[in-house]
């Protein structure tokens, strides 16, 4: 079985949801026969008038969080049933930004990941360096502090709803891609700790994105890297057509 190539965008805190709703129209009418998955990641409040639009379409809808906490008095937060409720059927957990300004610690997103497929919602789970461990060489070491602290307890059968998405912090909104070599490098690297944590078969059916400051100019040279399965794009993903060119380079 090859593994699941794939187009992820994460809208982040962006678009009305009116313009969501006139983006995903766009997408709907353009992309019709993808060769790769494609999926859009929206804001919670878009989520189910997203999710009903593009229901017949090739075009998958994820969530960009979910809450660690089952349900109850947690005012504000949005569960992983409530996500699924909506009709999108992935959830991105650990991205930088919840990281960094939401304090999202190894714990809590391994609560999120649990609840998250406990909801049979599939998970895309981010991991990356920040720019003073990449000059310090100790990307890989980061990178596999993040597995274990939240991802490496799922059994085989579990991981199977996982797709990991490598995003060097220093690459995403600022224009400095992770060069090629740079990425398939660590994204090979990431590949061996799945290997090593399952099984060679696992590792090999397992899809990982790249995120970065990944653009429809740049998306094609780094897809052709054997480990580089697709992307996860913030910014070139609220322009269908830039979205559009990308998909079409996978
Ligand atoms: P940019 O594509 O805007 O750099 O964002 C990447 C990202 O964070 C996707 O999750």
């Amino acid at each position: 079985m090859a593994r699941i190539k794939m187009v992820a965008g994460n809208w982040k805190m962006n678009k009305t949801l009116q313009e969501g709703v006139a983006l995903a129209t766009e997408l709907k009418n353009d992309v019709k026969n993808p060769n790769c998955a494609v999926v859009i990641g929206t804001p919670f409040i878009h989520l189910a008038t997203v999710a009903e639009l593009l229901k017949d379409s090739a075009i998958k809808v994820a969530a960009e969080n979910c809450a660690d906490k089952e349900k109850g008095a947690y005012t504000g937060e949005v569960s992983a049933a409530m996500v699924a409720s909506t009709g999108a059927e992935y959830c991105i957990l650990g991205h930088s930004e919840r990281r960094a300004y939401y304090h999202e610690d190894y714990a809590v997103l391994a609560e999120k990941v649990k609840l998250a497929l406990a909801n049979n919602l599939k998970v895309i789970f981010c991991i990356g360096e920040v720019k003073e461990e990449r000059e310090a060489g100790k990307q890989n070491e980061v990178v596999k502090a993040q597995l274990e602290g939240s991802v490496f307890n799922l059994t085989a059968e579990e991981w199977k709803n996982i797709t990991l998405a490598y995003e060097p912090v220093w690459a995403i909104g600022t224009g400095l891609t992770a060069t090629p070599e740079q990425a398939q490098e660590i994204h090979a690297y990431i590949r061996s700790l799945v290997a090593e944590k399952y099984d060679a078969q696992v590792a090999d059916d397992t899809t990982i994105l790249y995120g970065g400051s990944c653009n429809e100019k740049n998306a094609a040279e780094l897809f052709s890297c054997p480990d580089i399965d697709g992307g996860l794009i913030g910014g070139a993903a609220l322009v269908a057509e830039k979205f559009e060119a990308i998909i079409a380079a996978r």
